[in-house]
């Protein structure tokens, strides 16, 4: 069972630590991570092609820990489903809890398995990230391989990281 608080930054205590900025789009930016209309983390991308930290990083977190099952740039694999199909549906809590605790379909010809992984750092200190960097993808706002340019880490990205950490 997950039973710990999964350590995301929610926008109200986001917002006690930094200063809220009216970003495009409705978003909301605070200390250079975004925020939607419905308070979720998301994504930012400027013209020019700079990602948001967050995204960039959810990059390099879903290469090193899911791309092995879910295919390069959230696209998929005959083992396991392309995320950037299913992760508008699915929800950002939705996303959480099945990264977090897993989830199993047995059918009578195979099992599909997804692992979860709560106690594994590198992922869930990081789910925010992989998240909105799956959410770019599938909004097309980014193309396929790494980000060339991207914002620099935010001090509270560095703060958050320590404490997740540390906290294991
Ligand atoms: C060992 C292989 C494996 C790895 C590694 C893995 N997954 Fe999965 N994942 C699966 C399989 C298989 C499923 C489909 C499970 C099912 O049929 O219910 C799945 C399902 C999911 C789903 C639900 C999708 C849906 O449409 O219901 C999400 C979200 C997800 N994975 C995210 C991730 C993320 C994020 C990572 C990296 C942190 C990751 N997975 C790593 C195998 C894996």
């Amino acid at each position: 069972m997950f039973a710990k608080v999964f350590p995301s930054i929610p926008i109200a205590l986001a917002m006690s630590l930094g200063v809220a900025f009216a970003a495009e789009d409705g978003k909301t930016e605070v200390d250079g991570k975004y925020f939607d209309k419905e308070e979720e983390p998301t994504y930012n991308v400027k013209e020019d092609g700079t990602v948001d930290w967050y995204t960039y990083s959810g990059f390099r977190r879903y290469h090193s820990e899911c791309h092995v099952c879910h295919g390069p740039d959230g696209l998929g694999s005959t083992y396991a489903p392309a995320l950037i199909d299913t992760i508008k549906e699915l929800g950002y809590g939705e996303f959480i809890s099945v990264v977090a605790s897993g989830q199993e379909k047995v059918t009578a010809s195979q099992t599909s398995k997804m692992p979860g992984f709560g106690n594994n750092v590198n992922v869930y200190c990081y789910m925010d990230d992989i998240y909105v960097y799956l959410i770019a993808r599938a909004d097309d706002a980014i193309p396929r391989g790494r980000p060339r340019k991207r914002d620099k880490k935010p001090d509270q990205a560095k703060a958050y990281e320590n404490e997740c950490r540390d906290g294991k």
